[in-house]
């Protein structure tokens, strides 16, 4: 039915995946993961574990595609500094910094001890883990402590933060980097906002629709990753 490694060879992952955000059919969505390089073992256990711990929020989790996407990214301009802002469990920044070279260096950052706890417990059993520093504490106060220049920044943590973290992103990122935003479609709720996250996420694609700085595409991929590069 597929090539290689087709969909039967983990279907448990993808019976957890089904439950995350997606903006396709969950079928289409499927296909694409089966027809994508496939998650590490480590990585196959920590997406178990974040849906053991955390239920429903295991949802935050950016996923294989989204992941592989930024793998990609990373390796293809040969990126050596990473920054994400929202670490969850790690699982990001775990695929980003598989990406990088051995002396590379990804910077974390979060404000939940529960997911910092368990993130920090696969980092350590990593073979990228040594690239990867955790800040615990709110993201504002690490993005405003770091110098530049980054190659790229994965900003994917509180909505009603974004611009902030947005313009703290312009400041750090290398003229020739990459900005990646995360949620920037928010199931779709920013056709019809509602609720102050909606109009967080509606107001931070107006604010940066404007801006001359910049160039941005919006990719349909996952629950929406804006991309952001320097003119
Ligand atoms: C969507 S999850 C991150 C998922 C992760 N990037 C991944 O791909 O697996 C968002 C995270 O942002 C964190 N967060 C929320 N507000 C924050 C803040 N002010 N500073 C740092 N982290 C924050 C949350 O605790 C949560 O773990």
């Amino acid at each position: 039915m597929s090539r290689g490694r087709g969909r039967d060879q983990r279907p448990a992952t993808q019976e957890r995946e089904q439950r995350l955000l997606t903006l396709v059919p969950d079928r289409i969505e499927r296909y694409a993961m089966a027809h994508t390089t496939p998650l590490p073992p480590l990585l196959e256990e920590l997406v178990v574990v974040t849906h053991e711990r955390f239920g429903r929020q295991a949802r935050m989790l950016s996923g294989q595609l989204e992941g592989t996407l930024l793998q990609m990214l990373i390796a293809s301009m040969q990126a050596r500094r990473v920054l994400e802002i929202g670490t969850f469990t790690g699982f990001a920044a775990q695929m980003m910094a598989a990406a990088l070279p051995d002396n590379g260096e990804l910077i974390t950052c979060d404000i939940d001890p529960k997911a910092i706890e368990v993130a920090r417990r696969f980092f350590e059993r990593s073979p990228h883990g040594d690239k990867i520093s955790l800040h615990e504490g709110p993201a504002l106060e690490t993005m405003r402590s770091l110098e530049p220049p980054f190659d790229l920044i994965f900003i994917d943590a509180d909505k009603e933060s974004y611009i902030a973290y947005y313009e703290e992103a312009l400041r750090l990122i290398l003229p020739t980097g990459l900005i990646a935003i995360d949620n920037v479609l928010w199931s779709g709720r920013v056709l019809d906002p509602k609720e102050e996250s909606d109009r967080a996420i509606v107001a931070f694609n107006e604010y940066v629709s404007r801006d001359q700085r910049i160039t941005n595409v919006v990719l349909t991929i996952r629950d929406g990753l804006m991309l952001v590069r320097r003119k």
